[in-house]
């Protein structure tokens, strides 16, 4: 099963990746948390991406499709793979119609994380992440069940993502919104777009979500 997880930041795209790779034995691939490792790596990659992130930008489009390419050429996605983030610019999702073509792994779904832009500041504002294990938390929304101890791992360290400042999540929603439509577009008119109502409980919009692959699943 082959998938795209849409929506914008903050919809919840790598909360609902965590709860899908667990239920479905698929490659979470997540083109901003590449860029984060190859920016606490310091490699070539990472210094290329780091300045547009910290704009909130979008990384240019031959640089990440070019780490999306050799990704899914990776084995452990003939299994199937759930792309996050990926496409946000019409000229990706065409390059990924040619990757996936050539590779011969095509998209079966792509699953839209619909949420009302207003309430993804908050969310942005209150996220933490486990430092160990990559868990996605939300002070209000989804604490650890144990304060300062992660669900899935047990690690006691967190933080907050440095494009997730105030001024930075504001660029971010502003770039995202206006490639959204279009894109959702491109993948309406190849009948393989799912909108699923992102703006409720994180179980709820996941219940949704195994509906739809349900009907995909192979
Ligand atoms: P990326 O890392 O992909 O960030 P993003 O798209 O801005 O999305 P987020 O990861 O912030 O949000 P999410 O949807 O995963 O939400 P989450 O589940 O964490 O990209 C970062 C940067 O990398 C980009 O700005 C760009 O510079 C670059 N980049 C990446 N891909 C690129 C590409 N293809 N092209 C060019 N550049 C690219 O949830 C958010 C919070 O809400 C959490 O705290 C969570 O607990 C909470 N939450 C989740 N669901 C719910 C719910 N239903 N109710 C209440 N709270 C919820
Ligand atoms: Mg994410
Ligand atoms: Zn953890």
């Amino acid at each position: 099963m082959n998938l795209i997880l849409m929506g914008l930041p903050g919809a919840g795209k790598g909360t609902q990746a965590e709860r899908i790779e667990a239920a479905y034995p698929i490659a979470h691939i997540s083109t901003g948390d590449m860029f984060r490792a190859a920016m606490a790596a310091g490699t070539e990659l990472g210094l290329k991406a780091k300045s547009y992130m910290d704009a909130g930008a979008l990384v240019p489009d031959e640089v990440t499709n070019g780490i999306v390419k050799d990704r899914l050429a990776e084995p452990d996605t003939d299994a199937g793979y759930m792309l996050d983030g990926f496409p946000r610019t019409i000229a990706q999702a065409e390059a990924l119609e040619q990757i996936t073509t050539d590779l011969n792994k095509p998209v079966d779904a792509v699953i839209n994380i619909a949420v009302a832009p207003d309430v993804l500041v908050d969310r942005l504002s209150g996220r933490y992440i486990c430092k160990t294990c990559g868990a996605t938390y939300h002070k209000l929304y989804n604490p650890t069940k144990v304060e300062g101890t992660c669900d899935r791992c047990g690690g006691h360290e967190f933080f907050q993502r440095e494009d997730d400042k105030p001024e930075t999540v504001k660029n971010r929603l502003k770039v995202n919104i206006e490639m959204n439509t279009p894109l959702l577009d491109f993948y309406q008119q190849r009948k393989l777009l799912f909108n699923v109502n992102g703006d409720q409980d994180i179980d709820l919009v996941f219940a949704e979500i195994q509906n739809i692959l349900a009907t995909v699943a192979k």
